[in-house]
């Protein structure tokens, strides 16, 4: 049996050819480091890094590309943005469809004393509002750490409305933090419409990088007001014993990950080529046959949007009251279809989905390469499940 890949917000497989190849050239051709020598490869690795700064600075229309570092993935940059901002006193808001990856360090620095976090809960579809956002900004909040979209129901946030409602607010000091891990690659997701100060990102879903790549976006207004993670060499100013404090250097000590990096620029050519503009409608219709088709079998309940308008093809579902692991494993043994289950690393949610007692949800992520056929091959699983009893 061949295995039917659908744990793509895990992170992206297959890769398309150019990735592969670009990580191979940079691996067997350019081996040498970027930033740091002044032979042929290393300066071609250099190259390889920036015009990918480019592309991906393109691709979020960033007004400048060096408003955008790489980080080795969507935690790193989450964490950079979030230890690197929060002082003593700090107040945070956020929302309750979190991932750990932004969750736990705000409990972490909560926990220590440092700053206080306000948490907004969301709806049994997973969408928060963002008036309950606005409203819980005080004069003292520091940061909003809101998720674009739910890595466990797909649901896209409102983040237009939050965009208009920040704009009416007087807050200099705010930051508004956009953890995109699943909106890049799969929505457009463009920084001067958002209005957001930070974007953070994996490079190896959506982007269809390798695993180990990452990026974060800071825009000359905050980009100041938030220390590096990591401090050390970066290949320029060799001379000066501190950090550098402009953008990327600031934020990209230690040698970086070129043949990733090399990957990202590849999975950005792709998805901006014929053939990949291709599978990304086919990725839509893909995900729309598949909640039609789930939504129609008994017994079966699919948590988020029921439209495919405010989501993506990233599915969470329950069959009846089976623990999800179970009908994970089953589908995994008996049809290599490959899923997630479990909560996801996002705690929070499951109590407004209430999926508590089944230990979370079964998670089904639509790719790029996930065809017609396989599509129909799940929903034929599923009805076969949901049409047997747990026991
Ligand atoms: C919404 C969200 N944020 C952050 C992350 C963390 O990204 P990474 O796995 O690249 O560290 C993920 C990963 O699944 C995610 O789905």
């Amino acid at each position: 049996m061949s295995r039917i890949y659908l744990d793509n917000a895990a992170t992206s497989w297959p890769k398309p050819d150019g990735v592969y190849a670009a990580i191979d050239h940079a691996q067997r051709v350019l081996g040498a480091p970027a930033g740091r020598g002044a032979y042929y490869e290393a300066n071609d690795a250099s190259r390889v890094v920036e015009h990918a700064r480019n592309a991906a600075a393109n691709f979020i229309n960033a007004p400048k590309s060096r408003n955008v570092a790489f980080t080795f993935n969507g935690t790193d940059s989450l964490s950079t943005a979030i230890f690197g901002l929060l002082k003593r006193g700090d107040h945070v808001v956020t929302t309750a469809v979190e991932h750990n990856s932004v969750l736990r360090p705000l409990n972490h620095l909560e926990a220590s004393g440092l700053i206080e976090v306000t948490c907004v809960g969301c709806d049994d579809e997973g969408f928060v509002d963002a008036d309950e956002l606005i409203a819980s900004i005080k004069p003292e909040t520091r940061l909003l750490a809101v998720n674009h979209i739910s890595n466990v129901t797909g649901s896209i946030q409102p983040v237009e409305t939050l965009k208009e409602r920040l704009a009416e607010l007087e807050n200099q000091r705010l930051v508004y933090l956009l953890d995109a891990a699943q909106s890049l690659g799969h929505i457009p997701v463009d920084i001067q419409k958002l209005g957001c100060d930070i974007l953070a990102s994996s490079g190896h879903k959506g982007l269809l990088g390798p695993l180990g790549t990452g990026l974060i976006y800071l825009s000359d207004r905050v980009v100041n007001s938030v220390e590096p993670l990591r401090f050390g060499g970066t290949g320029t100013e060799g001379s000066i014993e501190f950090q550098p404090e402009q953008m990327p250097d600031r934020f990209e000590s230690g040698n970086l990950n070129v043949p990733g990096i090399a990957g990202v620029h590849a999975g950005i050519r792709f998805l901006e080529s014929t053939e990949g503009l291709e599978l990304r409608a086919r990725r839509y219709v893909n995900a729309t046959r598949l909640l039609q088709g789930i939504l129609k079998i008994p017994g079966v309940e699919i948590h988020g949007a029921k439209e495919m308008d405010r989501r993506i093809g990233v599915f969470s579902f329950n069959i009846r009251d089976w623990d999800c692991h179970e009908v994970a494993s089953i589908l995994d043994a008996n049809w290599a279809i490959q899923t997630r289950a479990g909560r996801h690393c996002a705690p929070l949610i499951h109590r407004a989905l209430g999926t508590e007692a089944e230990h979370g949800t079964v998670r089904l992520s639509v790719g790029l390469f996930t065809t017609l056929a396989q599509t129909e091959m799940v929903l034929e699983a599923i009805a076969k499940l949901a049409n047997q009893s747990a026991d």
